[in-house]
């Protein structure tokens, strides 16, 4: 089936609180070039198995579009159905949301606890650093920033920071690749 495909050794976190005394990693031998990181995890659900749990929401449709798909691959966030699949990667859930199970995480129960937490902040983004990726956009449960046109380019703009729980959530500038994101408590 995957004739002429090279194949890696995917290592990934499993953990299923109803059963499960301790979390464990398990390794699959999966085709990696030109797919992403979410193609590698439906391959090893439909090849090896069906019990693997993760989260996609948009990927079928469009891309990058709902956040849902967050994972961490070899120890950087990142969103399954964007990140290009490498050799010999380890995927475990993203750490800044409770998991559920395996790598789906409760972002309903994280909404709810950044709502109920706002605490007044002051967001900066470095607009040096900033590449328009929307990562952060995807990532904030309460939907606080956008991305706008700044001299030809798409920067991120925090427009509802009255929404933000500030340093008790700090998911936005945990996943932003580039450190462009500053969260200050205003005292
Ligand atoms: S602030 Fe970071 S995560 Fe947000 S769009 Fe810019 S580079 Fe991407
Ligand atoms: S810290 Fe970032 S991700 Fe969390 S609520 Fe505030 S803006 Fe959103
Ligand atoms: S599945 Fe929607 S951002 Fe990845």
């Amino acid at each position: 089936m995957n004739k002429g495909q090279k194949m890696t050794q995917t290592r990934v976190f499993r953990f299923d609180p109803a059963v499960d005394k301790e979390p464990r990693y398990e390794t699959y031998p999966a085709p990696f070039e030109g797919r992403t990181v979410l193609d590698v995890l439906k391959y090893i659900y439909e090849n090896h198995d069906s019990t693997l749990s993760f989260r996609l929401g948009c990927a079928g449709a469009g891309q990058a579009r709902c956040g849902a798909c967050a994972v961490l691959v070899n120890g950087t966030p990142a969103l399954s159905c964007k990140k290009l699949a490498e050799e010999g990667m380890t995927i475990e859930p993203h750490p800044g949301f409770e998991a559920i199970k395996d790598l789906a995480l409760d972002f309903d129960r994280e909404k709810e606890r950044v709502t109920e937490t706002t605490i007044r902040v002051k967001i900066t983004v470095n607009p040096e650093k900033c590449d328009g990726c929307r990562d952060c956009v995807l990532i904030c449960p309460v939907k606080v920033y956008e991305v706008q046109k700044s001299g030809g380019r798409g920067v991120a703009v925090p427009v509802d920071i009255g929404s933000c729980c500030g340093l008790t959530c700090n998911q936005c500038a945990m996943f932003c690749k580039n450190s462009a994101i500053k969260i200050e408590a205003i005292t």
